[in-house]
């Protein structure tokens, strides 16, 4: 069974990131086609890239990039929850990508974009970096929007149409993690 990464791509002091991620996972919850794990950039302490080699070549000198990628390596798929900053996405979630490569390649992902107009800006702008990784991002998104699904932009009270958005990017993401095994690594 595939196992699908929830990536809260928030870090800020009172991020909406966490609670966003909590409601997907929880609807992801209700499925039995995969398993489901919410993964926390925070938890890792990772500072502004370190690295003197490039992820690519694999030769991780920091105990955080080992942990970081112990833990990404683990999972077939990845739903990225990201907020919009400034057009992107946040500037932590870019660098936990910018981080690994490998762990990356040949998985799918979809996204859960969150801010003023569902941070569909800084989803575009993750399915560029996507591109690079080798990962196959999915067509269906979940936009949520600071005006209507939530209270005074920081309570989440999501439409009840999101939630068949989010099963349907579910669904994409599963079928194309479970489809690119055939070209991984076995674990
Ligand atoms: C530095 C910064 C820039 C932002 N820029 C945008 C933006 O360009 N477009 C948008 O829709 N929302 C923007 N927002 C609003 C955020 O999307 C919103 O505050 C969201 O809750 C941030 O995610 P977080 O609470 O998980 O950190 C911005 C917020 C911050 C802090």
């Amino acid at each position: 069974m595939s196992r699908i990464a929830i990536i809260i791509g928030s870090t800020r002091p009172g991020r909406n990131g966490k609670a966003v991620a909590h409601w997907v996972y929880e609807i992801a919850n209700q499925r039995s086609d995969a398993e489901f794990e919410i993964v926390d950039i925070a938890d890792y302490d990772l500072p502004l890239l370190d690295e003197p080699k490039g992820a690519a070549s694999g030769e991780y000198t920091k105990p955080h990039t080992k942990a970081w990628s112990q833990k990404i390596d683990t999972f077939d798929g990845f739903i990225f929850v990201t907020p919009e900053y400034n057009h992107a996405t946040s500037p932590a979630l870019k660098n936990a990508i910018d981080f690994l490569y490998k762990e990356w390649n040949n998985k799918a992902a979809g996204f859960v974009g969150y801010g003023a107009t569902g941070a569909t800006t800084a989803v575009e702008n993750l399915r560029m970096i996507m591109a690079e990784l080798k990962v196959a991002d999915v067509r269906a998104q979940v936009r949520l929007s600071l005006f209507t699904d939530f209270e005074n932009f920081s309570e989440l009270k999501p439409a009840a149409f999101q939630e068949k958005s989010v099963h349907d990017m579910l669904d994409q993401v599963i079928n194309w993690s479970s489809a690119l095994s055939v070209i991984r690594e076995p674990k």
